[in-house]
């Protein structure tokens, strides 16, 4: 039994009737400090039925309550505060997580369930911008916990390789560019052009018309567009594999816009067929007034179909090949607007499923407080900052550990990683400012410094020459010191299900900042390796940590070296 149900059940024996295990539940509290004990229980509500003050009946309560299992119950004012059995809860705590190993935490609460990720998403010709990187990251964190509370999830890259963009590169690629450039340094020649083009067409607006000339050619099927596009495709891809690479994110399909070209036509017809397909200055549209929203626009003009109508055919592709219990799209809050109109499509359209969308959405990252923009050309190559951030943790790890053998190895893990955890420790919708020396330290609250608290448990256990621990009977350990790390050991399944259940890996994320700070807190005050009755316990203890720390890491994404 978990220690609030035994809590709840001490004082359900001795409460009155009418206040129900929920209740009692839900008015438990954990006391700041653990000089009030683990849990205290309020009396005030209690004071009008039993006509006695809140004090007299935290002391009656205390006279009854039934102390089995806890170090003491005492009353402070009106509260009821319990400590709990320090030995016992070590024991039984440390011996669950040194026998499940990684599958502590696990839950089945997914029963299998297929549950689509769209994530990262990319544009082709671009190149990934750090927006990119937050949704790749986000996206493949939540594929990881919702994998623990026993979803099945799917990786999906939508990439945008499709839209009027391309008409736009291609004008400015015949005019500006060369194969052999291209072919030199793909992404940031084609960024070029595209850069070009726009400040170009500022002053020349036959370039727009251009471009969306070409366009009109790629959809109508013309080799020479399609040929182009295609290269363009092909060349942005290799490079965004490199950034998948370090980051070790993989994906279960690369189905882009363009994978929904021959599926538009039905789509259109059936929101014909439904009677919600309006014709409005030439365009084609679906009205959403009623729901406060703009018109979604289907069709335009000329024909083109827009990333609405691709989404649409998008989701209903989604539902009909994995028949998700769930359908997540982790893309940055400024479109929110269109994934409520998406969801608002789907239900008119009688498909009931929408309710299962969710727009998993996020904020921006800032760079001296100004949102990053492709077109203006102020874009941090997230490729640099990777790069960056490696040569910084590899400085770090000269200085302090001048002999480690894989040197570069974790450099690019804590450099990587620190970028990574940086994303992923901010609540997913608030906006923050990027600023790689933060990031990188190894101190403080960063990847880093969860990474080396793990190294330091492991070295720990590589000092100990004995893995006794393994398979000891007694584990209790009823220092006061270790008992916050004990406590947070405890929490980690409701930790994951807490991050699943709000797609927040921050959750995560916060907690193994918690548990590294503890665990050193702990480290800094008692001698672990002393040998005496204690050592097993205390061993449990350091290897419960680094459990726990590399299968949180390992939630984030973020790798674990052993040495650092
Ligand atoms: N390519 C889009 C962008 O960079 C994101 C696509 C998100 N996914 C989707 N199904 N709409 O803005």
């Amino acid at each position: 039994m978990d220690s609030k149900q035994l809590t709840v059940q001490a004082l359900q024996k001795v409460l009155p009737d009418d206040i129900s295990e929920e209740q009692i539940t839900n008015l438990i509290e954990k006391p700041k400090s653990s000089d009030l004990g683990d849990y205290a229980f309020p009396t005030f509500i209690l004071a009008k039925s039993l006509h006695k003050a809140p004090n007299m009946i935290a002391e009656d309560l205390v006279g009854q309550i039934d102390q089995d299992g806890f170090e003491k119950v005492v009353n402070t004012g009106a509260y009821v505060n319990f400590f709990l059995d320090k030995g016992n809860f070590s024991n039984n705590i440390l011996h669950t997580v040194l026998s499940e190993k990684e599958n502590y935490g696990n839950a089945d609460e997914g029963k299998g369930g297929n549950v689509p990720i769209d994530m990262s998403s990319p544009n082709i010709a671009k190149p990934m911008s750090m927006g990119h990187l937050r949704s790749t990251v986000i996206g493949n964190s939540i594929a990881k916990i919702i994998t623990k509370l026993g979803y099945k999830p799917i990786k999906i890259n939508h990439l945008g390789d499709w839209g009027t963009q391309f008409g736009k590169l291609i004008v400015g690629y015949k005019k500006w560019g060369s194969q052999a450039e291209v072919e030199a340094d793909p992404i940031n020649n084609l960024l070029k052009y595209y850069v070009r083009f726009h400040k170009e067409a500022e002053t020349q607006p036959e370039l727009d018309d251009e471009a969306r000339a070409w366009f009109k050619k790629m959809e109508d099927g013309d080799q020479e567009a399609l040929n182009l596009w295609t290269w363009f495709r092909k060349l942005s891809l290799a490079e965004f594999q490199k950034v998948y690479d370090r980051l070790d994110v993989t994906f279960d399909s690369y189905n882009g816009e363009a994978f929904y070209n021959d599926k538009m036509d039905d789509v259109i017809k059936t929101i014909q067929d439904k009677g919600l397909l309006e014709e409005s200055r030439g365009a084609e549209i679906v009205d959403l007034s009623e729901l406060d929203l703009s018109p979604a626009l289907i069709r335009k003009t000329d024909g083109a179909t827009l990333y609405i109508t691709r989404d649409l055919a998008a989701a209903i592709y989604r539902k009909n090949t994995y028949h998700f219990v769930k359908s997540l799209y982790v893309v940055g809050s400024e479109q929110s607007e269109h994934f409520k109109k998406l969801k608002a499509v789907l239900k008119k359209m009688g498909y009931d499923w929408s309710d299962d969308i969710h727009h998993i959405d996020f904020g921006l990252i800032t760079n001296g407080g100004k949102k990053l923009s492709t077109r203006k050309g102020r874009v941090i190559l997230l490729e640099n900052v990777l790069n960056d951030a490696v040569d910084l943790a590899k400085k770090q790890i000269e200085e302090k550990n001048p002999d480690l053998k894989n040197k570069d190895e974790v450099a690019e893990a804590v450099g990587v990683g620190a970028v990574v955890f940086h994303d992923l420790k901010n609540e997913r919708r608030d906006n923050f400012d990027f600023n790689l020396e933060e990031v990188v330290r190894f101190e403080g609250e960063t990847g880093p410094y969860v990474q080396y608290t793990n190294a330091r448990a492991l070295s720990i256990l590589r000092k100990a020459k004995t893995d006794d621990y393994q398979n000891a009977d007694d584990l209790s350990l009823d220092d006061s010191e270790a008992w916050d790390t004990i406590k947070l050991l405890q929490q980690f399944p409701e930790i994951v299900d807490r991050a699943g259940q709000k797609y927040e890996p921050s959750v995560v994320a916060k907690y193994a900042l918690k548990l590294a700070k503890s665990f050193n807190q702990y480290y800094a005050h008692s001698k672990i390796l002393t040998e005496d009755d204690g050592l097993n316990a205390r061993l449990g203890l350091v290897k419960s940590v680094s459990i726990i720390l590399q299968m949180s890491l390992g939630l984030l994404g973020v790798r674990a070296p052993e040495e650092m």
